[in-house]
């Protein structure tokens, strides 16, 4: 495996689609046995301001099955609170700064990853959040990034979660036996009762653009997704040999549908205004916007796709997340192998 283009591992936008395939393919080579690679004596930081079961895990059990040590901490309960702002005048909540935070985790860290979404951090989930314009730049990982002295992993900001991109990738590389080019994927948006982040969703569509897929994004009018992604993304697909679309359509977008991936976010224009109002806008989506047995129906046979955790019977109904045709618990599983092979490739010489 060669070394990423990127220093870090903060979006798979900023490797290119080939990087982020051959990550993929190392993954399963490390799943299946074929590559020995080691990570003796190396150690791995994780910084937690939000709630991880997968994330957390996926990556301690990755870096101790090459031989590495890892350790994880929550922020603001375990630790400080953290300041990043330039300039601040720190007589508040926070005892710390990213100035110093970062270079002394990176002397004891061989990598550090931080998982930081201010839509889910304690405090701001019953709030108004800042704008997507605020949010989208991701000021606290990349003010951490700046400042570390080793390899920082996103282990999920406002705008991306890259390492769910790369096991969404492996999962689709495994069904399709490496051929998943040409396949439908419709990435579904789903109701839900909170506004999530989109940072999930960014990253899949990513990974699936980066299959070569031919992607339809499913959204009700008003839930698209970021305007950049969506044209990096689309300019992936085509280098890839596929195609990215929009409609707000869902059954015609499952009409011969190969691939269903289901996912909750909140709307960009709700950015900034109290919760109650995307709450009250999106009440009569529910009925319409969950993957049952009747939306599964007008698929080919299709694979059904979710990053977990998921909310039994609100995104998507126990018939289908108890079938045959449910990949989670794999893709879960190849959360660890594509963490796996993202340490390895950041630490390449
Ligand atoms: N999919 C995912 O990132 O799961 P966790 O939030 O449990 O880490």
């Amino acid at each position: 495996m060669a070394r990423l283009s990127s220093q870090h591992l903060l979006d798979l936008l900023d490797l290119s689609p080939e990087e982020t395939w051959s990550l993929a393919e190392q993954a399963l080579r490390l799943k299946r046995g074929e590559a020995r690679d080691s990570l003796e004596g190396r150690f791995l930081s994780l910084l937690f301001f939000n709630p991880s079961v997968r994330t957390r895990v996926s990556c301690e059990a990755a870096a101790a099955r090459l031989g590495a040590a890892a350790t994880a901490i929550t922020a603001g309960t375990e630790t400080w609170n953290f300041e990043v702002g330039e300039g601040a005048v720190m007589d508040g909540e926070t005892q710390e700064h990213v100035r110093e935070l970062a270079p002394v985790l990176s002397r004891y860290s061989d990598w550090i990853g931080v998982r930081r979404s201010e839509r889910i951090s304690v405090g701001l989930a019953q709030k108004e959040t800042p704008s997507w314009e605020t949010l989208r730049g991701d000021g606290f990982l990349r003010t951490f990034a700046k400042h570390s002295e080793v390899p920082v992993l996103n282990l999920e900001s406002n705008f991306a979660h890259p390492l769910q991109g790369l096991a969404d990738l492996a999962s689709l590389h495994e069904q399709f036996g490496g051929s998943p080019r040409g396949k439908r994927y419709v990435l579904s948006w789903a109701w839900h009762p909170k506004a999530l982040p989109m940072a999930t969703p960014h990253s899949q569509l990513v990974a699936a653009c980066d299959a070569g897929c031919d992607v339809v994004l499913a959204r009700p009018e008003g839930w698209s997704l970021d305007g950049e992604v969506l044209t990096r993304a689309s300019e992936r697909a085509a280098s890839r040999g596929g195609s990215l679309s929009e409609t707000s359509d869902l059954e015609e977008a499952l009409d011969g549908a190969q691939i269903v991936c289901a996912k909750s976010w909140g709307a960009t224009s709700f950015y900034g205004k109290p919760p109650a109002e995307e709450a009250s806008a999106k009440r009569e989506l529910r009925s319409r916007w969950i993957i049952d047995e009747q939306a599964m129906q007008r698929t080919q046979d299709a694979r059904f796709m979710h990053c977990l955790p998921v909310r039994r019977n609100v995104v998507v109904t126990d018939g289908v997340l108890d079938s045959r045709r449910s990949l989670v618990i794999d893709q879960a599983e190849n959360r660890m192998w594509t963490a796996a092979a993202a340490l390895c490739a950041l630490l390449e010489e």
